[in-house]
């Protein structure tokens, strides 16, 4: 029987015999004995291995290269090192396989751009076991603050006709061979189709009947951004709330982001302790920041007066009515609140056709979570429940309302007041663990100009 390498340094005595399998990061050759590092991706840290020169396999230990994968039989003892509670004597030791002399990952220190060319071994190095680690614990994390709410899991589709966002940042879904546009009715499904920019529309249709749900699934953008933060797909998290407004909505998302980065403290220390040492100095404090600080809130007109009163040089200009953009956002959570902080009541014109209309007439109910390093990491608002009011707003931003018909349907049999937000999985890796290029915390990243692997 196997036991991970996690499992054997969190031994409480030693074992008299024990296998472990897993990759070599180094061999160093001494006298009659040869060490080991064996690491098998279940923690950060590498087990050391002492094998004599008599230990059955010891003949091939010239094989055992840095990146050659390895059984290794023997027993668990207190290591006589510093750094270290336990080691492996070895008792048996086989190659499974070997790695040419060529395996990339020999040295520390590679550059984040080069480790992204070698994408499909990168997992082997210390950072990127680390945060991928991360990310499928905060994924588990994920599922368990939305399912002890008695949130209702819902898988929403990915190929999709209908353009949430409005924003046509859409990549087309088609079977038909030659020019697409000439016959989309004899395409695949009788229409054009696209991959999903988001799940919320039918996350609504779901909410208005099991009350309170979520999806967590891909999601994909063609936005021709080449940023930090931008990529074609990434996943997101869509809570969706029956009975809820703008106010209960700020509340969730701001008691998610807290819940993710107590997690994180609480069960990814080891990796943290990697990203504190080689990534981001600041980011246990961040995060203990995160989980104790309340968040601040602020209306969009407001924050604008801030943009516009402080003597910082902005690249955009700020004005009631544009768009705030990321160096705008990163202002007011990094310099001016000094917290993540919720803006909230954004202009009707720049925002989309689903968000419910505040009384003045002029602003809709949309919330975004903005946080230090990144910007906005939750975007999110009250839905426009009131039929005649939807209506308007989709002629607003010219949408055909035969498009919508099943969506306007919810208003019509048993409306209810309702809002939810989406939270880019990525984005919110990114801030927790103070990796700052997006690249860097999606197995196989998807940009412009870019699907390799
Ligand atoms: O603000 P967005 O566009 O909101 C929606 O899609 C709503 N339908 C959500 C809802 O109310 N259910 O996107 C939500 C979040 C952003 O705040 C950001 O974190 C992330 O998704 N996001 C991206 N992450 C990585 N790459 C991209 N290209 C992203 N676009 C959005
Ligand atoms: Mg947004």
């Amino acid at each position: 029987m196997r036991t991970l390498i996690k499992h054997a340094l969190a031994a409480t005595e030693p074992k008299e015999s024990l296998t472990l399998k897993g990759w070599i990061r180094t061999r160093r050759d001494s006298k009659g004995f040869s060490f080991l590092e064996l690491n098998d991706g279940s923690c950060l840290t590498s087990i050391q291995v002492v094998v004599d020169a008599g230990t059955p396999g010891y003949e091939a230990i010239q094989k055992f290269t840095t990146g050659a994968s390895a059984v290794i039989e023997g027993r668990l003892v207190a290591s006589p090192g510093a750094g270290q509670k336990w080691e492996v004597r070895a008792k048996r030791i086989e190659l499974v396989g070997e790695a040419e002399a060529s395996y990339p990952l020999q040295k520390k220190g590679h550059s984040l751009e080069y480790l992204r060319t070698i994408a499909h071994l990168r997992p082997r190095s210390n950072l990127f076991g680390s945060v991928f680690r991360v990310r499928s614990r905060l994924a588990y994390a994920v599922h368990q603050f939305f399912q002890e709410r008695d949130f209702v899991y819902v898988h929403t589709p990915i190929i999709t006709a209908s353009d949430c966002e409005g924003a046509g940042e859409m990549f087309r879904v088609t079977a038909l061979k030659g020019n697409i546009d000439e016959k989309p009715a004899a395409d695949f499904f009788g229409k054009p189709t696209y991959l999903t920019v988001s799940g919320q529309l039918e996350g609504e249709t779901f909410a208005c009947a099991l009350s309170n749900i979520y999806t967590f699934g891909p999601t994909f953008r063609a936005e021709n951004s080449n940023t930090a933060r931008h990529a074609a797909e990434f996943w997101m998290i869509e809570p969706e709330m029956a009975f809820c407004d703008l106010q209960g909505d700020m509340d969730l998302g701001e008691e998610f982001v807290k819940a993710m980065a107590r997690h994180t403290l609480e069960h990814c220390a080891e990796d943290l302790g990697l990203f504190a040492k080689f990534v981001d100095k600041g980011v246990l404090e961040r995060l203990r920041f995160v989980v104790e600080r309340p968040f601040q809130r602020v209306p969009y007109t407001e924050a604008i007066k801030i943009l516009k009163s402080t003597s910082k040089a902005f690249e955009y200009p700020v004005e009631y009515g544009l768009n705030l953009q990321s160096e705008h956002e990163r202002f007011l959570t990094e310099d001016h609140f000094k917290s993540p902080v919720t803006v909230f009541n954004y202009p009707r014109e720049i925002k989309p056709f689903y968000m419910r209309l505040n009384d003045d007439g002029r602003t809709v109910t949309a919330m975004d979570v903005l946080v230090p390093g990144i910007g906005e990491v939750i975007g999110g608002s009250q839905r426009e429940e009131r039929r005649d009011q939807l209506r308007e707003n989709m002629r607003f931003q010219k949408l055909r309302e035969e498009d919508y018909g099943w969506y306007l349907d919810l208003r019509r049999y048993g409306t209810v007041p309702h809002a939810g937000f989406g939270l880019g999985f990525e984005r919110l890796l990114m801030f927790l663990t103070g990796v700052a290029n997006i690249r860097d915390v999606i197995p196989f990243a998807r940009t412009p100009g870019s699907a390799e692997f």
